[in-house]
């Protein structure tokens, strides 16, 4: 029995009372409330527009869609990542090239992403990890369309700019425990309106002339409603996670134990905080023993289930780091908790 999980949403009454309040209105699916949950979404991130949708994965298979991505074009994507965004390649049928990671910020390693790419590289899929924005800037730079993957990172910052507001499209996940949550749901930002009016029409399959294949990738108003509640609060759900993150960062600084990095030129917002240490499996658990879910950050890198070599430092991510729990729920006394048990083992 966990008593800490690794991660568990944030609702309160401002939530119950919205969703409560779409129930009485009679008009559940996508309506109003999606308009204004994309509105809002859109001028935080400082983008033209946004279309929701049903989940991250959708958010992904669509922008790829958008794109006129297919059969044999290459899209690439870091290994050390969950298969959503390898799944999505596949359902457009176009071919996953994996990058291998930066070993000191787990995101996609720049100087490994340029070796991969070749003529048929379509895109690439930057997600940025754990709440930490990758090497954007010089990513978007090397002239191949860019899809930002924020759906561990809304509200973080590269060089004072959101993450979301770089590439040629940006896709955000509002699954159960992410940084808002809908309980499942996704999004698409963009600058382009013409690639948006495309996402928009691929959404939904009704009342349309031509006979195109289309998908049921809707969100509902009774979701969207619970995501304004959520984004209203986004600024105090942050600030609950990187208090929780300084206080490890306490513990951590003063055993002399290694901690996550945040590069000057960006904000972390903690949607993860990784530790690495050579006591991996033992910390697991021990963790399951004291009732307190510390995870593997990612389940499997994806070269291994594609069976590939050649991705050291996602191999050593993988072998040597832990997830812990981190979310604006957390209370203070657990957070106590956790540091006390850390110190058992670590030390
Ligand atoms: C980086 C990243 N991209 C995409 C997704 C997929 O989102 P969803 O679960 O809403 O389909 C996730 C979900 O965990 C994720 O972490």
């Amino acid at each position: 029995m966990e008593n800490i999980p690794h991660s568990r949403p944030t609702i309160g009454q401002e939530e119950v009372a919205a969703v409560v309040s779409v129930l009485q209105s009679g008009q559940l699916s996508q309506g109003e409330h999606v308009l204004n949950f994309e509105k809002a979404l859109a001028s935080l991130i400082g983008v033209v527009g946004a279309a929701a949708v049903s989940s991250g994965t959708a958010a992904l298979h669509l922008a790829l869609l958008a794109m006129e991505i297919g059969e044999g074009d290459e899209v690439v994507i870091p290994s050390f990542v969950c298969p959503a965004l390898l799944n999505a390649i596949r359902y457009v049928r176009a071919v996953p090239v994996l990058a291998d990671i930066n070993p000191e910020t787990f995101n996609m390693d720049v100087p490994d992403l340029k070796k991969r790419l070749t003529g048929k590289t379509k895109a690439v899929i930057v997600p940025h990890m754990f709440g930490l924005p990758a090497d954007i800037r010089e990513i978007v730079s090397l002239g191949v369309p860019v899809i930002e993957d924020c759906a561990q990172s809304l509200g973080s910052h590269y060089e004072g700019s959101p993450t979301g507001s770089f590439g040629v499209l940006s896709v955000f996940s509002f699954y159960a425990t992410k940084v808002i949550c809908t309980g499942e749901g996704g999004m698409i930002a963009s600058g382009g309106s013409q690639l948006l009016g495309k996402i928009r029409d691929l959404r939904d399959y009704d009342e349309k002339d031509d006979g195109r294949l289309r998908y049921n990738y809707k969100l509902t108003d009774l979701q969207a409603a619970l995501g304004l509640a959520q984004l209203r609060k986004l600024p105090a759900l942050i600030g609950r996670r990187r208090a929780i993150a300084g206080r490890y960062h306490e513990f951590f600084q003063e055993h002399l134990l290694s901690m996550p990095v945040c590069p000057s030129d960006r904000e972390h917002i903690y949607y993860r905080y990784i530790i690495r240490t050579e006591r991996l499996l033992k910390l697991l658990d021990a963790g399951r023993d004291a009732g307190i879910a510390y995870r593997r950050p990612v389940f499997k890198p994806l070269h291994h289930y594609l069976k590939m070599t050649g991705y050291p430092q996602t191999d050593a991510a993988f072998l040597r780091t832990v997830s812990l729990p981190i979310y604006p729920s957390l209370l203070d006394t657990e957070v106590k908790t956790i540091i006390h048990h850390l110190q058992s083992i670590l030390k």
